[in-house]
């Protein structure tokens, strides 16, 4: 840390923190003052997140049950909980049953994609409190749907795009404010990755005890095409239409939020997006969604977003790049910000040329792998009235729409236009 930046305690005076400290109404009802918590999804982040929840908020919540429809997740969830809180959750099948418990205050929803419409919907009625993982739903009416049920309900709701509890992108956004890059009207943003033959992109595995007893198929599938059992899609239902929209928003999705966290912007006006299943060919791969995926934002206030991603070459990571006037903010791969002055070629005036280059470590400045532990936090907190939730559902619809918005460009072919009076996409 080497600027005037450095020298400040960040975590205290951070003016994007105290943006979130006010106190919102709501309060704890669980016994001991303690939060009472359905799981629902112990998957891989259902099961990541209930250890993060665990290590900064053990003593102030209480997980009363836990829902999967893998009996294997299901169990380790549950043993899971056990070894950390020493209580034994409830175990069930049906997430309404979890709803249906009076003493669950809030929920994690930890589901594919396609579930998170019905489940939240559901929670919301049933006056739960609301932690749903991104992209808030699958399409763009679900996710209008969700925003007014939030609204009528009253109910914390925090979505999954944890980068904006980071502390990383939180000065990224101070940085901004305080005028470091200038105008912006131009942000790049790129997920690279790759992987050997052997192991094809999002082809997670399968545990080999799979069966169509012990995976509740029907209840996976919900709402989406009914069709005879398939472990490929119950475990890897990133790669497929029905339960996914792919890149745009799996991963897509977490940069065009960051996006409108640090610049303040909102939803596009038009996308164009194109590519293709290029790298994962095999004849024998059945996915659906693109491995290769290139989107152009322009949105309404002279500004636009260049976004990539290509599941063949991991040489430059994923991150954002804030392209100022000014001076330039990169944040890569959740853990390295380097802030960059515009010194065109010494001409920069005296201002400009004042400012030193910096660079912020996630781990080694603020201990802390990414945003997770303090997004979890923060809903908690919310919920117990001290804190607003940094991810709201309105933060989380835009984010999503910006995601809708490149997989109806790409599926169709067309340059999508958002009309955000009839809150619907036009195909240009
Ligand atoms: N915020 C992030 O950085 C981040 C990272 C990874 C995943 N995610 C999101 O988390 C969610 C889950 O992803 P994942 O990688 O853990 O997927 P996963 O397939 O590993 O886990 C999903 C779990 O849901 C269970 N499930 C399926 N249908 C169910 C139903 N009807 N009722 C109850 N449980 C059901 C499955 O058995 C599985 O255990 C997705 O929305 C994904 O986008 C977010």
């Amino acid at each position: 840390m080497s600027d005037e930046f450095a020298r400040r305690d960040f975590l205290k005076k951070s003016a994007a923190a105290a943006a979130f400290a006010a106190p919102a109404v709501h309060s704890a009802r669980g016994a001991n003052g303690k939060i009472n918590i359905g799981w629902i999804g112990a998957g891989t982040r259902g099961y990541h997140c209930i250890q993060v929840m665990a290590e900064a908020n053990k003593d102030k919540v209480q997980v009363l049950s836990v829902c999967d429809t893998y009996q294997g997740n299901l169990n380790r969830g549950k043993d899971r909980i056990q070894t950390i809180w020493g209580n034994t959750p409830k175990t069930y099948v049906d997430y309404r049953e979890v709803l249906a418990d009076r003493n669950v205050d809030a929920v994690f929803i930890m589901t594919p994609e396609h579930l998170h419409y019905p489940m939240m919907l559901a929670a919301l009625k049933a006056g739960k409190h609301v932690y749903v993982e991104k992209p808030l739903a699958h399409t763009i009416e679900e996710g209008a749907e969700l925003v007014a049920a939030a609204r009528k309900a009253g109910k914390v709701v925090q979505v999954g795009t944890q980068n904006r509890s980071s502390a990383l992108y939180q000065r990224a956004r101070q940085m901004v404010q305080e005028g470091m890059i200038g105008d912006c009207h131009y942000v790049r943003a790129f997920w690279y990755r790759n992987s050997p033959a052997t192991n094809p992109a999002w082809r997670y595995s399968i545990p080999d005890d799979t069966t169509p007893e012990n995976t509740d198929w029907d209840r996976f599938l919900g709402d989406a095409p009914k069709r005879p059992f398939d472990k490929r899609r119950y475990f890897q239902w990133r790669l497929y239409w029905d339960y996914s929209g792919g890149i745009s928003t799996d991963l897509l999705v977490h940069q065009t939020d960051i996006t409108n966290f640090v610049l303040g912007k909102t939803v596009p006006l038009t996308c164009m997006a194109s590519g293709g299943i290029y790298r994962w060919t095999d004849p024998s791969d059945d996915r659906d969604v693109p491995d290769t995926l290139s989107a152009i934002y322009d949105y309404p206030d002279k500004f636009h977003l260049n976004y990539s991603c290509y599941f063949g070459n991991d040489h430059y990571g994923y991150g954002e790049q804030f392209c100022g006037n000014e001076g330039t903010i990169e944040v890569i791969s959740r853990q390295d910000l380097h802030f960059y002055p515009q010194l065109l070629r010494g001409q920069a005036s005296e201002k400009v040329k004042a400012r030193r280059e910096i660079h912020l470590n996630g781990m080694k400045d603020f201990g802390e792998p990414d945003g997770l532990r303090r997004h979890i936090t923060n809903f908690i907190e919310a919920i117990r009235g001290n804190e607003k939730p940094v991810a709201p559902v309105e933060a989380g619809h835009q984010a999503a729409i910006s995601g809708h918005m490149a997989t109806q460009s790409f599926k169709s072919g067309k340059k999508v236009k958002w009309d955000e009076k009839a809150e619907k996409l036009v195909m240009l």
